[in-house]
């Protein structure tokens, strides 16, 4: 990531992590346990972020948090699967990066605001459509969005208001 060097712990087999107790309640799938390319790309095109406030959203492994974190800001992370927010935090501490990671679900507001909010491969079903684009709206005056050409990538930009592709599979909501 530029002259950013991490190393990660992720799970090596994210298949092995399937509940079906989870699935049945939530329809919970254990997609956190992957590095998608759209947080690589999120990640490679953060803007300067040095002492603003961040919150990433759905975020899985974290890397865009890990990033933003390494260049200076104020990081909270969040994901409902709490085995997401507990290995950030252990690869948080692992690269010696000061991050606050806590369980969020997306679908529930949360008071506190931030400068900038990130998300990244979120958009893989309609019923993450309305409940992103009310969160990313509240949390922050601005977003970035890293897309992976899903199906409901459209219809969420369509009601986004302005958005502006900052880099390929990146754009930012103002
Ligand atoms: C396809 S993965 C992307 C993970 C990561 N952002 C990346 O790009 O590598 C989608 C992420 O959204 C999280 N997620 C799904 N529904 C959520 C919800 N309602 N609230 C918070 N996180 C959610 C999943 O646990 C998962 O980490």
């Amino acid at each position: 990531m530029g002259e950013v060097e991490l190393t990660l712990l992720r799970p090596a087999s994210p298949d092995a992590l399937l509940d079906e107790e989870a699935f049945a309640r939530d329809e919970f799938l254990p997609y956190w346990a992957e590095l998608w390319p759209a947080a690589t790309a999120l990640a490679a095109a953060l803007p300067a972020v040095a002492g603003l406030r961040v919150v990433e959203l759905g975020c899985g492994l974290g890397l865009p948090s890990l990033v933003a974190a390494a260049r200076g800001a104020e990081v909270t992370a969040t994901d409902w699967a709490a085995e997401a927010v507990e290995l950030l935090r252990e690869n948080g501490a692992r690269n010696g990066l000061s991050l606050h990671a806590e369980v969020r679900d997306w679908r529930e507001p949360w008071p506190e605001r931030f400068d900038l909010a990130l998300a990244a491969d979120v958009l893989y079903e309609r019923r993450n459509v309305a409940p992103l684009l009310e969160r990313l709206r509240e949390l922050a005056p601005a977003a970035y969005v890293g897309l992976a050409g899903r199906p409901y990538e459209a219809e969420f930009l369509r009601n986004a208001g302005s958005v502006v592709e900052v880099a390929e599979r990146v754009v930012a909501l103002g």
